[in-house]
């Protein structure tokens, strides 16, 4: 069985799938990662020469084929659940938990960050605020929710541990 994390972009997801793997000795994997190695390119590289939609594309694959491993913690993109298969696959085999924070809490851990085309944009306290309500719905797939904004690294890890039990 695998734990998935998923949420919003500086929601926290790789630190804390990072921490998690190493406290319950599982493998880590992020789907980005996976998504940049396959591609042989940088995400803001596909995304400025082949587009979002084929990104997602990407993603959807690398999706499908991380889906299949077991043991693993796998921190995804904050884009992942928009497509319900991705959701269906990566379910199929694991608890999804969602993590969330205010949208302060969000532009303050990415705003010295240039790696997040859909962020890197004239107003992105705007663009943060948009993309979270449009995507509500679909992070209300998760098996489980935890607000990251006032939690240190270890205290995600161990709400997460809790769910286990
Ligand atoms: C995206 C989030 C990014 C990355 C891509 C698209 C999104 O991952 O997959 O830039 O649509 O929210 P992080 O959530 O890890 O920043």
């Amino acid at each position: 069985m695998n734990i998935i994390l998923v949420g919003f972009m500086g929601t926290g997801k790789t630190v804390v799938a990072q921490a998690l793997a190493r406290k319950l000795k599982m493998k880590y994997v992020d789907l980005d990662d996976v998504i940049e190695a396959d591609a042989g390119r940088p995400i803001n590289k596909i995304f400025a020469e082949s587009g979002e939609n084929h990104f997602r594309y990407l993603e959807k694959q690398a999706a499908k084929k991380i889906s299949s491993l077991d043991k693993q913690v796998i921190a995804t993109g904050g884009g992942v659940v928009l497509d319900k298969q991705n959701v269906e696959n990566l379910k199929k085999n694991g608890m999804m938990v969602c993590l969330t924070a205010t949208p302060e809490a969000i532009y303050s851990r990415v705003k010295d960050q240039q790696s997040r085309p859909l962020l890197n944009v004239d107003k992105p306290q705007e663009a943060i605020k948009r993309l979270l309500d449009t995507r509500q719905p679909y992070y209300a797939r998760a098996d489980f929710t935890i607000d990251t904004s006032g939690l240190t690294v270890e205290q995600a890890v161990n709400k997460i541990v809790k769910l286990l039990t």
